[in-house]
């Protein structure tokens, strides 16, 4: 790691500067590698396959990277879909599992990196604000390094993710508002107690905690990049963070062919999308003066209902840059997507993480994907965080009397 880099307006910063945000512009800031130097120690150690995000140690912003971790983060799956994949005449679907990660969602990643961040500058308290999904995850991984953790949730989040933050022993704050007013409060909780913030698409290092999904799906595609990956986004950070793992692997030369990386957002909740449409439109993009219009959000996929994209101009860049796709799809084809995508993969989502389902869909509709292209879907949640949203899409049991009559009516019906 070399420094930081605005996302906004270029201005660099070194290594020690202690801030999250551009003392410039007030941007967001992104973390730069000397890549000759992790060329360097990929040539001398390789790449380690056997274990955790930290096999990765090369590219990542910590001290003492190859310490072990107590906790197995990353490493998740890639499948096959080919039943998911017929239905659409799409031959290379592929998913992402990451509901296998400790707490059932893509965010261990950014955790893992954020606490050891943490521990590297001698914070002593971690804190978050999150729809649920970061706020769990933070939770377990402080638990499992023995370090307090403070999250503010909305109060409406699902009681799934509050029973893991609550488990894991955090201090939860369930916020009278949304996810926005949650976000202000943890910073300014953050500024008046000292607390380490991992908040997403403010603290620069959750991004590359979340690229090293990216360096995973090259492993399992055997040192290949896909045609395109369909992320679910709220705030963006996942996308930009999966942007960023494939430009890096690209400059180190270890792919010479970057994928396509599509937004999936719920109509409900797309300030990233707006803002693709809007900028694909112009001819020339001043970042340092683009704005993302915010929105109110209402969308049922609780994890991506986001008013004010917070890693929003980095999403936006990185959509246009790759050449991908913004996709909105309504709430009912997210739901829908739930149970199709259960039945026909074995992989349950929650509403958010079957978002990029629905926009595969969509897109095949408008014709946008070609019926060879290797296509990665990223399933970034459990279906287990909210029961609630599968039920409402899902068929419903048939009560039925303790008898072997009973199974047969039940049959016949
Ligand atoms: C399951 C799931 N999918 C997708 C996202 C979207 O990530 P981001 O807000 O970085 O766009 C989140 C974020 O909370 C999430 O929990
Ligand atoms: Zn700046």
């Amino acid at each position: 790691m070399i420094g930081f880099t605005c996302i906004a307006c270029a201005a660099t910063q070194p290594a020690d500067y202690a801030g999250f945000l551009c003392p410039e512009c007030g941007g967001n800031l992104d973390i730069s590698y000397d890549y000759d130097a992790i060329i360097n120690k990929i040539e001398q150690s390789g790449i380690d396959r056997a274990r955790s995000i930290f096999t990765y140690a090369a590219f990542l912003p910590v001290a003492r990277p190859t310490e072990r971790f107590p906790l197995r983060i990353g490493r998740t799956p890639l499948y096959e879909a080919k039943r998911m994949g017929a239905t659409q005449g799409l031959r290379n679907l592929f998913l992402k599992d990451d509901t296998t990660n400790p707490s059932s969602s893509s965010k261990d990643r950014a955790s893992a990196i954020a606490v050891r961040r943490a521990m590297d500058i001698g914070a002593d308290v971690v804190a978050v604000a999150s729809t649920g999904n970061a706020a769990s995850s933070l939770a377990c991984v402080a638990a499992a390094v023995g370090m307090p953790a403070v999250v503010f949730v909305p109060d409406s989040a699902p009681v799934a993710k509050l029973a893991q933050c609550l488990s894991f022993g955090a201090t939860v704050l369930a916020v009278r508002g949304n996810y926005d007013d949650a976000f202000d409060l943890c910073l300014a909780a953050c500024d008046e107690f000292g607390w380490f913030n991992r908040s997403t698409g403010y603290n620069p290092f959750t991004r590359e905690g979340k690229k090293v999904c990216a360096y995973e799906i090259w492993e399992s595609l055997d040192g290949r990049a896909p045609d395109r990956i369909v992320v679910p986004t709220g705030d963006g950070n996942l996308l930009s963070g999966m942007w960023k793992g494939w430009r890096d692997l690209q400059a180190v030369g270890l792919i010479d062919k970057l994928p396509k990386v599509d937004c999936a957002q719920s109509e409900s909740s797309a300030a990233i999308s707006n803002a693709v449409h809007r900028l694909r439109a112009a001819e020339k993009i001043d970042w340092s003066a683009v704005e993302l219009t915010p929105v109110r959000a209402a969308t049922i996929a609780d994890s991506i209902a986001v008013d004010r994209p917070r890693d929003g101009l980095a999403a936006v860049k990185a959509v246009i840059e790759s050449g991908g796709e913004a996709v909105t799809v309504p709430d009912d084809d997210i739901l829908a997507a739930i149970p199709e995508m259960s039945r026909l993969s074995g992989v349950f989502p929650e509403p958010a993480a079957a978002a990029p389902w629905a926009a595969v869909k969509r897109m095949v509709e408008e014709r946008k994907i070609e019926s060879d292209e290797l296509v990665v879907c990223l399933v970034s949640g459990s279906g287990l965080k909210d029961t609630g949203g599968a039920l409402r899409a899902s068929a419903k049991p048939t009560t039925i009397d303790a008898s072997i009559d009973a199974v047969r009516e039940a049959l016949k019906r």
